[in-house]
């Protein structure tokens, strides 16, 4: 076995190599030629330009918390420092989510004399640099929010045309991060208010991650690349199921153009804030008779698929604090968040949908080190066995593949060929891993 991986990983460098030794290798997946230039039509990736903004960072999708979903403007110093602390106790920070994320409602809603933003000084007294400082001392790093209109969403300075200056006040308090909103535009294109404020953070010498929030209105995903880290491909989440589905179907649609450097962003997470438990009606059979949720299927949605398996950005949208055991065990689970975070940074997208208005779907995507992860999801109302043909998934019928169950995080079945089968539950789904074997046709 450890030969055999010596063997693939030196394999997997070249295209030439692979194609000459393919009946000695472990097959690889049949759209896959080098780790980082993918080339096949199911994952086509050809709108994607390789690190456009090029400033260091997004090499996978950025994780981390934001203020927004759960207390949207009611936030202040105290929340941000808990809520760093809660990402450290609770493990989430060493799974990668380092960002700390301020929203709208930071800043006062006039600037000073001098034209500067100040932080509101009833919420945040002691200033964004202490909190800045207080987030570094723990290794995270600190997010802010502004606006490429006049003023934010709520009413609070914006920064079109005075980019210069506020990234400069914000490198100067040493923030690693800008979300640019999109609220009080003036009507000029996005493409005239997006670029200055890319201009400024570069000029100020600190390496700011750029997360544009242009809500999906001139489709980004066509332009930003060159702009941004990541770029909203969608009008705001909202913690209902017809939200969720709605901006995975539109986020799915932009799939080539995501890739290191640049992401579609289907926002923020809304797993741990009960709105798809409680009031969506087919999770009601998830609940157990004292009311507490069982955790499994339908958390899924949101947790792994429309996030994890879309190299989308993983940023937390509960109150960590306080958060459930149910609610973190979904946001920690290791193998999801490294199908996320999968170096080769190819997008998954829907490949295959059936039944009634195609509501049971397989999506996939390739991985690293030739594996493919691949998701049944039930968007009926009833349970379904949802069928994975290899064709439709991208694999040679031939090939035979282990899979790896990321909610059991066991190996389900050791030597699979030409289709995958499960029952998965009303509103559920299931998440795997698939790693292909030795090929029945070929001999050693
Ligand atoms: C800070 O914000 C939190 C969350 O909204 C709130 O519970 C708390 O009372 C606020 N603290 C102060 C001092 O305003
Ligand atoms: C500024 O942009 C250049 C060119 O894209 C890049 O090489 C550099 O790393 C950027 N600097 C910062 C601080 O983002
Ligand atoms: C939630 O999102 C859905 C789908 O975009 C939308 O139809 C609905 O109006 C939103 N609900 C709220 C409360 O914003
Ligand atoms: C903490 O969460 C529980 C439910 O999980 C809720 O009942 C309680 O109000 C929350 N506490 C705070 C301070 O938000
Ligand atoms: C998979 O799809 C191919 C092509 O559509 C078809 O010929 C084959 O019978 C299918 N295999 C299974 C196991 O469903």
């Amino acid at each position: 076995m450890a030969k055999w991986s010596g063997i693939v990983a030196v394999v997997s460098l070249t295209v030439f190599l692979m194609s000459v030794t393919a009946a000695t290798v472990l097959p690889i997946h049949p759209y896959l030629k080098v780790e980082d230039t993918f080339i096949s039509q199911l994952y086509d990736t050809s709108n994607y330009g390789f690190l456009q903004i090029d400033n260091g960072l997004a090499r996978t999708p950025q994780m981390g918390w934001s203020t927004w979903n759960f207390f949207a403007c009611n936030i202040n110093e105290t929340v941000i420092k808990e809520t760093a602390d809660a990402l450290i106790s609770t493990g989430l920070a060493s799974l990668g989510y380092t960002y700390v994320n301020i929203d709208d409602c930071w800043s006062r809603s006039t600037r000073n004399l001098k034209g500067e933003m100040i932080p509101d000084p009833k919420t945040f007294p002691s200033g964004i640099k202490a909190l800045a400082d207080y987030v570094h001392s723990k290794g995270l790093k600190l997010g802010v929010y502004s606006d490429a209109g006049i003023f934010t969403c709520q009413v609070r300075p914006g920064s079109l045309f005075q980019e210069k200056n506020d990234a400069e006040l914000w490198a100067s308090w040493g923030v690693d991060y800008l979300k640019y909103d999109n609220c009080y535009n003036l009507g000029l294109p996005p493409q005239k208010r997006y670029p200055p404020m890319r201009d400024a953070l570069n000029d100020t010498g600190r390496t700011i991650f750029y997360a544009l929030c242009e809500w999906g209105i001139d489709d980004p995903a066509e332009w930003a690349g060159k702009i941004g880290n990541s770029w909203r491909t969608t009008d705001d989440i909202n913690d209902t199921w017809i939200s969720m589905t709605t901006i995975a179907d539109i986020n799915n649609k932009w799939a080539s153009y995501a890739g290191p450097g640049g992401w579609n962003d289907p926002d923020m997470l809304e797993v741990g804030n009960g709105g798809m438990n409680y009031h969506d009606p087919f999770s009601k059979q998830f609940l157990h008779s004292d009311n507490k949720f069982v955790m499994q299927p339908f958390f899924c949605e949101i947790a792994c698929w429309f996030k994890w398996c879309m190299s989308a950005p993983l940023i937390i949208g509960c109150d960590v604090r306080n958060i459930t055991a149910d609610t973190l065990k979904i946001l920690s689970n290791k193998e999801v968040i490294a199908v996320d975070q999968d170096p080769l940074g190819v997008q998954g997208r829907r490949v295959y949908a059936s039944g009634p208005d195609g509501c049971q779907q397989v999506w996939a995507g390739p991985l690293s080190r030739n594996r493919l992860a691949m998701v049944l999801w039930n968007r009926c109302s009833k349970a379904a066995t949802i069928t994975a043909n290899w064709s439709a998934i991208g694999l040679e019928p031939s090939i035979s593949v282990s899979m790896r169950d990321l909610w059991k995080h066991e190996v389900v079945s050791e030597n699979t060929v030409g289709s995958f089968s499960a029952r998965v539950n009303a509103h559920g789904c299931e998440m795997y891993i698939l790693t292909p074997r030795r090929s029945t046709r070929s001999s050693i």
